[in-house]
């Protein structure tokens, strides 16, 4: 970068996997509730889906949806919005072989004091989305983020009769995961985006001060 070349921008990571595109409708969200807020990006990537046979290999660029996320996305984001679909009350098998492999970063630090939140689609409404939700904060506290769900001051909250939890913001897919975001899901996925870039900013600046 030369001398007079605008710094980059800083950049929430919102990571997600998903098969059937209820997690990615929440994704594309969660993306437009940061993109709200001025001076901070989003950037969305997902990872590839895992196999049970070791020699198969997935394209390098996946056949729709955001570029596969690489360490470094990770690495520099200034927060990160985390993703996955219920599995059996639990996040997906691709997510967790993703952060699975995200030792050096724990060992740096790199993550330490970025704020981090959760989001995730269900087929059933008490299928486990708050579950989910806890499973994948679960990591991110080791990795030393800090977890930001969603204050009942978004009064779709006590609204919603479909997703929307204060552990983040989920989505009841339906049966057969092809049931649109509601009014409620989509506002409560914005909020949430817009809430972690405020405090991917706020949390930047703390990082500049003397200590
Ligand atoms: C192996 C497996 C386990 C699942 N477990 C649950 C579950 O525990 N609860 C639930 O409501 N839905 C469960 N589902 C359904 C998905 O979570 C749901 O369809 C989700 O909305 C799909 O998201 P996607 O469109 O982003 O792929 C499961 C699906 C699969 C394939």
């Amino acid at each position: 970068m030369s001398a007079t070349s605008p710094r980059p921008l800083p950049y929430v990571l919102i990571l997600y996997y998903s098969r059937h595109g209820a997690t990615r409708a929440m994704a594309e969200q969660i993306a437009a509730g940061v993109e709200s807020v001025r001076g901070i990006e989003a950037r969305l990537r997902t990872v590839p889906p895992v196999s049970p046979t070791c020699e198969a290999v997935d394209p390098e660029i996946p056949a729709e949806g955001a570029v596969y996320a690489s360490l470094d996305d990770l690495r520099h984001c200034s927060g990160l919005a985390i993703g996955s679909p219920t599995r059996f009350g639990n996040m997906a098998a691709p997510l967790k072989h993703f952060l699975d492999g995200t030792s050096e970063l724990w060992l740096g630090g790199a993550l330490i004091d970025k704020p981090a939140t959760a989001f995730t689609s269900t087929s059933s409404l008490h299928g486990g989305q708050e579950s989910t939700l806890l499973t994948m904060l679960v990591p991110l506290l080791h990795h030393g983020m800090l977890y930001a769900g969603l204050p009942y001051s978004e009064i779709e909250l006590m609204e919603t009769a479909s997703g929307g939890t204060p552990y983040g913001a989920s989505h009841l897919a339906g049966k057969r995961s092809d049931r649109p975001l509601d009014d409620h899901e989509r506002q409560l996925s914005r909020a949430q985006g817009r809430r972690l870039a405020r405090l991917a900013l706020a949390l930047g600046r703390l990082e500049g001060e003397p200590s």
